[in-house]
């Protein structure tokens, strides 16, 4: 299969799918994604500092050709906070790319690879810790399209679900924090199509009309759960189980997508009305977001079904979610060393680890140590001033050089403190504690 040519891919966000390949040999195709950290809309009050690969949640749709040559620019804002990567489950070879595409803010890496085989996949950032990154909403959906094309329909969709963890309860406002023990519990606040409760309802439905053929692509991004997905009043004519190409199941009302894992799915639609997609594990659907509409324009269709569905049969379990209580949690103020160092470890976890790892080892000539580091042997000031105020340029730790930026990190005296204790306390650190009034006086 010669590859002939080059092309540039054209992406999309959710739920819009590229155009149909109608070329009938392999190319070279470049794909350009960007990384961007954002803020954006969880759920209605609900806010959320999402991870993404082209802006939205979840990443952009990308599609090729069996046989095709893809060489795939990563691309991490320069506004960003976090080193990135990509693992495409498309890829043949270590990591399916993670290795070979860690970037830094600022930086562009560029890796290769050859579609072998034909399939839809998910793809997902993999930079450590993973799961905090996939819950962010780095994760999206490849179709590698088998050399024999695939079937034209009236409309093709792009549908992935995700399972959110935040601090504060479903329902409660404001901005909300990832919540790293409630994702290691697998006990979501959210579960939700396309990254938000809503975002595939109302207005935002996906639209069709009667006798339309209808293909939807059908991605679980995780970090955790498994979808029962379901489409109450239709059945799927065919599902592509797995993201296989080559043999369809006939006939099934609801279809298993394991987490890292996706399905394609059609079905004619017959009868006008609204048809809605949710995780049959339904207290996801009606309490936790995982609900979406297809809505099917046209005169009624009697012969097939006699009654008349409407949006109003539902939404009253969907507004639900906003009633939760707000709980009156505040930042804890620590009293002893002890305290601190608690309290420090889960700022760290949050905020640290991705760069520096959870056991403080750093990774060679990108981020330096934490562990036995004689850059904190130079005194509480400095580091107090590195950690808000940034850092950036040549920087000798251990006997090793580093030429990394560093950003300032916004966090207040109490927890700036609390994380150094912790640091400091740990893997063969002196053992200092750092108080907030330390951190008041040297604070940049
Ligand atoms: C350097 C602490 C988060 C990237 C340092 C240093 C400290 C430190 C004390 C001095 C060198 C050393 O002792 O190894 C912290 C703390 C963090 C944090 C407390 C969390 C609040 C991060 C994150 C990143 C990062 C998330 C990646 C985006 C770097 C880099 C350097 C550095 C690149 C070296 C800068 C240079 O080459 O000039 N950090 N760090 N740090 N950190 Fe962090
Ligand atoms: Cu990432």
């Amino acid at each position: 299969d010669k590859v002939i040519g080059q092309e540039t891919a054209v992406l999309t966000d959710a739920p819009a799918v590229p155009p149909r390949i109608t070329r009938k040999h392999a190319t070279k195709v470049i794909v350009n994604l960007e990384v961007k950290e954002l803020e954006g809309r969880l759920a209605d009050g609900v806010s959320y500092t999402f991870w993404t690969f082209g802006g939205k949640v979840p990443g952009k749709f990308i599609r090729i050709r069996e046989g095709d040559d893809v060489e795939f620019h990563l691309n991490n804002h320069p506004d960003n906070k976090m080193p990135h990567n990509i693992d495409l489950h498309a890829v043949t070879g270590p990591g399916g790319g993670a290795a070979a595409s860690l970037t830094a803010p600022g930086h562009s890496s560029v890796f290769s690879f050859k579609a072998l085989n034909p399939g839809l996949y998910v793809y997902h950032c993999a930079t450590a810790p993973v799961a905090m990154h996939v819950a962010n909403g780095m994760y999206g959906l490849i179709l590698v399209e088998p050399k024999a094309g695939m079937s034209k329909v009236d409309h093709e969709f792009y549908v992935m679900q995700g399972d959110f963890y935040t601090q504060g309860k479903n329902g409660e406002q404001g901005l909300q924090a990832f919540s790293m023990a409630k994702a290691i519990d697998e006990k979501p606040e959210y579960v939700v199509f396309n990254g938000a409760a809503g975002a595939l309802t109302g207005d935002n439905a996906l639209k069709a009309k009667k006798g339309d053929t209808v293909r939807l692509y059908v991605g679980v991004g995780g970090p955790n759960l498994t979808s029962s997905f379901h489409v109450i009043g239709e059945i799927f004519d065919k599902v592509n189980h797995e993201g296989n190409t080559a043999s369809p199941a006939k006939n099934i009302q609801t279809t298993m997508i394991p987490a890292g894992g996706a399905a394609y799915m059609e079905f004619k639609v017959n009868v006008p009305g609204t048809y809605i997609m949710v995780d049959h594990s339904l207290t996801r659907a009606f309490n936790k977001g995982a609900l979406g509409m297809l809505k099917v324009s046209g005169d009624e269709e009697k012969t097939i079904y006699s009654g008349k569905m409407t949006d109003e049969v539902y939404l009253p379990e969907g507004t639900s979610m906003r009633n939760a209580e707000r709980s009156q949690a505040q930042t804890p103020s620590a009293k002893t060393k002890a305290d601190r160092i608690k309290l420090g470890e889960s700022i760290y976890n949050n905020n640290c680890a991705a760069c520096h790892q959870t056991s403080g080892v750093g990774v060679p000539q990108a981020f330096p140590p934490l562990a036995k580091s004689d850059y904190l042997l130079n005194g509480k000031a400095p580091t107090i001033k590195a950690v808000t105020g940034g850092l950036q340029g040549k920087l000798m730790v251990n006997g090793n050089e580093y030429n990394g930026v560093m950003p300032a990190w916004t966090l207040s005296d109490e927890e700036v403190a609390n994380v150094l204790t912790y640091i400091y306390s740990n893997w063969g650190n002196n053992g200092d504690e750092v108080t907030p009034e330390e951190v008041k006086q040297h604070r940049v």
